[in-house]
């Protein structure tokens, strides 16, 4: 089946597949080609170029995208949406004055989540994500990670991975797992986070490798949740099994455990709203990529990951959604792209590239995903008919998307 997309006004982000990640001043640059044509065979990009060398041959379909953008698809690398329910009573409960803090103190947050989740079947828990799951696919979102976190408990982790697994085995969308056992400490074990410490590590963590249910491990590596020894203890417990760790870290305060995180050779850290020049430093020069969530610092009104200094520095960054019930109920990256640039300053070209590229990496998919570069997956957005791509992020309550191609095939929920 050969796909045609022709008379394209720009195609957005062509790489060669050397590309891994872009840091610093190479953020800047979004390699483009004005007036051009994509050739998609099944689920692969076959080929792309100007229109003058345009295929002549017979194919399957051709889609017309003239005054139209071309780009790829988001790959957002930190997103919670296997949750049940919703937190709407805490959003009012935050207008009226209460913090983030203040309402997980008296057992809201992450708690009210578990409970919901572990009163709610594995059926309903899947119809309830997957509903979430095409909401993204339909707003540009072509490679996901999904996290556990919200069971606590082995029944109720197990239950969100294998929900994961399922829509891993049901949509085209690429996803990748991540146990975040470690999320909060659960009632029953208030006051005995070791006690809780041994459960993840000797019960969970068992379970989730021998059936499989995990590419990544997570710790919530916070003032008040888990410290940096217990993220370490955690780290290592998941390397045992080939979880490579992906970390909540620095989201409230600076703990140290960048640093910590970066010598266990976590693949991202992800919020950074709190970095010191020590944060900074530690991240120069490693394969370890930093996430920012600006959605979720709009949502809870933190200050912003300091992503012009982070980049100035010489650092990489991706931009994911942190799409969850507490701090994030938006999974639109293009809304993620819009704040980045408005409150971060990131320029169009380094938001584009650090939620498609970067993101990519981010969850270990940078050989097939990310950039429009042949033989990776077939995903890219068509835009509606926009005067260039600053308007993506600049027209930030306007839909612009006008067609999603995941995998070869137009998405159509
Ligand atoms: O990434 N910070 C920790 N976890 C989530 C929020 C979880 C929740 O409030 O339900 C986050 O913001
Ligand atoms: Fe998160």
């Amino acid at each position: 089946m050969l796909v045609l997309i022709k008379n394209i006004k720009e195609l957005l982000q062509i790489r060669s597949q050397e590309v891994i990640f872009l840091k610093g001043a190479e953020m800047k640059e979004l390699p483009s080609i004005k007036n051009a044509f994509l050739l998609i065979d099944n689920e692969i990009i076959k080929d792309y170029g100007f229109m003058e060398n345009c295929p002549k041959f017979d194919v399957d379909t051709i889609i017309d995208a003239t005054h139209k953008t071309v780009l790829p698809t988001w790959c957002d690398a930190h997103t919670h949406i296997v949750f049940a329910g919703n937190r709407v009573q805490e959003f009012v409960d935050k207008i009226n004055g209460l913090s983030y803090e203040e309402i997980a103190k008296r057992g809201g947050g992450i708690l009210n989540s578990a409970q919901k989740l572990n009163e709610t079947s594995e059926k309903q828990l899947y119809l309830e994500s997957s509903q979430r799951l095409e909401e993204i696919m339909k707003l540009g979102t072509g490679a996901v990670e999904i996290k556990s976190g919200y069971g606590l408990c082995v029944e109720g982790e197990l239950k969100m991975l294998r929900v994961i697994k399922k829509l891993k085995e049901n949509y085209p969308i690429a996803i990748k797992a991540t146990f975040l056992g470690a999320h909060a400490l659960p009632v029953e074990y208030k006051n005995n986070k070791d006690g809780y410490i041994n459960l993840i590590i000797n019960e969970m963590l068992p379970k989730v490798a021998a059936e499989n249910l995990a590419d990544f491990i997570d710790v919530f590596c916070e003032t008040g949740y888990f410290t940096v020894e217990d993220t370490i203890k955690i780290m290592e417990a998941g390397a045992r099994y080939n979880l490579i760790p992906k970390i909540h870290v620095n989201q409230l305060t600076s703990i140290g455990g960048i640093e910590a995180n970066v010598k266990h050779k976590a693949l991202s850290v992800d919020h950074l709203e709190e970095m010191t020049d020590n944060d900074i430093k530690a991240l120069k020069n490693t394969s370890t990529m930093p996430i920012a969530l600006p959605t979720c610092s709009f949502y809870l009104g933190i200050p912003y990951t300091p992503a012009r200094k982070m980049i100035n520095a010489g650092l990489p960054l991706a931009l994911a959604s942190d799409y969850n019930p507490g701090s994030t109920p938006s999974g639109n990256m293009n809304f993620v792209i819009s704040t980045a640039c408005i409150k971060m300053k990131m320029t169009p070209e380094e938001a584009i590239n650090a939620a498609t590229v970067n993101g990519a990496y981010a969850m270990g998919l940078e050989k097939t995903h990310g950039s429009i570069t042949i033989g990776k997956k077939a995903n890219v957005i068509i835009t509606k008919e926009i005067p260039n791509y600053a308007h993506l992020p600049y027209a930030f309550g306007s839909n612009n998307i006008d067609t999603v191609i995941i995998n070869g095939k137009v998405i159509k929920y």
